[in-house]
């Protein structure tokens, strides 16, 4: 669908064209005189210039004071001898007195309302317009009226569908502003978690070359001992003095850090590889994955943001079979509950239990916290998009919406339960593919 960019004014336009009044419906008709005969309006509506209205107006003094309808007349004409009964009596006799007289400025919405309070079947009668002293202006008809709401109606709802679509690509917007957010969030914990190895690797390469620098010219000075030639000076004084240089426990302590280094080095190495997982699951499309390794990268990204508040995680792995998601999209799910159990722990003894286990149809990942919970009237709003609690900058109010979202185009389910000061559970549930389900733990 693409999207039209409202031109500049636009809004007013469409404001504007959407209250329309009963001026633009107006027929000028010439108005019957209340002492006119039966049988003279009876002629008129025979004229071709009427011939489309229901009815014509009554007017005295310019004021309407009913109508007479092509219905009533036949109605007279049909009896027997109500020509010769009715046809010199003056109209206003058998006028309708409660003909519906309406406004010039009326709404169209508010006309539309009153027609179809009076309307009866069939459709006799059109309707008055008078202007805002209540003089006769001439007629509305019915039909034009429906007409006119059929237009609206037409216009708004391609309104409805410009607007429709706006919003959802504002919501794309949102979505993507949210991943990221998480990307961003993931990107810090990398930076942190790959410095602290950079660091003491460093550190250590730096030692060893030092030693190494001073062991070389000691080395170089045995070898031509032992190959049978003289030392520089003949008398071993230079042997002493790199001899002194060089202090063997340093050198010893060396092969200590370089296997620091190689350890450092695997730790770096694993958190880069961690990383290439998380682009390559960075695709929509299903795979067969294993849950509990979705909630190991979730974790791993999260793992500085714990260990910085010294939140105690505890993990269970259930024996669960492989379910088919798109991995990004039930990583930023993993993601996002944990990371809000994270952020909702407020003091030094933070816990998150993290379970994963098969319930009937379903694979199932519980994760607790101890944090503060959520108040009950806040429970049925978290799932709304833009509700937080969180400071302006921290909170998007988007996780849970996007996590709702995504849980339910995978066929899942997903619940809260939470006591204020206690804790808060959610749980998701992803269904089994048809030929591992109904396994049970
Ligand atoms: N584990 C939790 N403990 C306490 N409150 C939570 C928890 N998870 C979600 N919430 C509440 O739900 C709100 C909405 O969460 P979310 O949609 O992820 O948006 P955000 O995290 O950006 O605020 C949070 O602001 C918080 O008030
Ligand atoms: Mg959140």
């Amino acid at each position: 669908m693409s999207l039209p960019s409202p031109a500049p004014g636009h809004a007013a336009h469409a404001t504007h064209a959407s209250h329309p009044d009963l001026r633009a419906l107006l027929r000028d008709t010439a108005p019957l005189a209340a002492e006119t005969p039966v049988a003279e309006v009876a002629e008129r509506m025979l004229d071709t210039r009427d011939a489309s209205l229901l009815s014509l107006p009554i007017v005295a003094d310019g004021r309407p004071i009913g109508s007479i309808s092509r219905y009533e007349l036949m109605r007279i004409y049909l009896t027997p001898y109500g020509r010769e009964l009715f046809g010199r009596r003056p109209v206003a006799s058998i006028a309708n007195r409660e003909a519906l007289v309406l406004p010039l400025d009326m709404s169209l919405d508010e006309a539309a309302r009153r027609i179809a309070e009076r309307i009866a079947s069939p459709i006799t009668e059109d309707f008055i317009l008078v202007d805002a002293q209540g003089r006769h202006a001439g007629t509305g008809v019915v039909l034009d009226v429906l007409r006119a709401m059929e237009a609206r109606l037409a216009q708004r709802s391609t309104e409805l569908e410009q607007a429709y679509s706006r919003v959802k690509s504002s919501q794309l917007q949102l979505m993507q502003s949210e991943k990221m957010a998480s990307l961003g969030q993931m990107v810090a914990g990398l930076v942190h978690e790959i410095n602290t190895p950079l660091g003491y690797v460093r550190n250590n390469v730096e030692m060893t070359r030092a030693a190494l620098s001073d062991t070389a010219p000691l080395l170089r000075a045995f070898e031509r001992m032992a190959d049978g030639g003289a030392l520089p000076d003949g008398d071993g004084g230079e042997l002493a003095v790199l001899r002194s240089r060089v202090d063997s426990d340093f050198v010893e302590d060396t092969l200590g850090l370089l296997d620091d280094t190689l350890h450092g080095i695997g730790q770096i190495t694993e958190l880069i590889g961690h990383l290439r997982n998380f682009s390559r699951l960075d695709r929509a499309q299903t795979q067969q994955v294993e849950l509990d390794g979705l909630i190991d990268a979730a974790v791993r990204i999260l793992q500085h943001v714990m260990k910085k508040r010294g939140i105690e995680l505890r993990r269970h792995r259930g024996p669960v079979p492989p379910i088919e998601c798109a991995p990004a999209q039930i990583n930023q799910v993993l993601l996002n509950l944990i990371g809000n159990a994270a952020q909702a722990i407020e003091h030094d003894r933070g816990r998150i239990s993290i379970r994963t286990q098969v319930l009937g149809r379903r694979a199932i990942v519980v994760i607790e916290d101890n944090g503060k919970g959520i108040a009950e009237s806040d429970l049925e709003r978290i799932f709304d998009p833009f509700f937080t609690t969180k400071p302006v900058g921290q909170g998007t109010g988007l996780g849970l919406a996007i996590a709702h979202q995504i849980v339910e185009q995978h066929g899942g389910i997903i619940r809260v339960a939470s006591r204020p000061g206690v804790g808060t559970r959610f749980i998701v549930g992803l269904p089994l593919p048809a030929s591992t389900s109904g396994e049970r733990t």
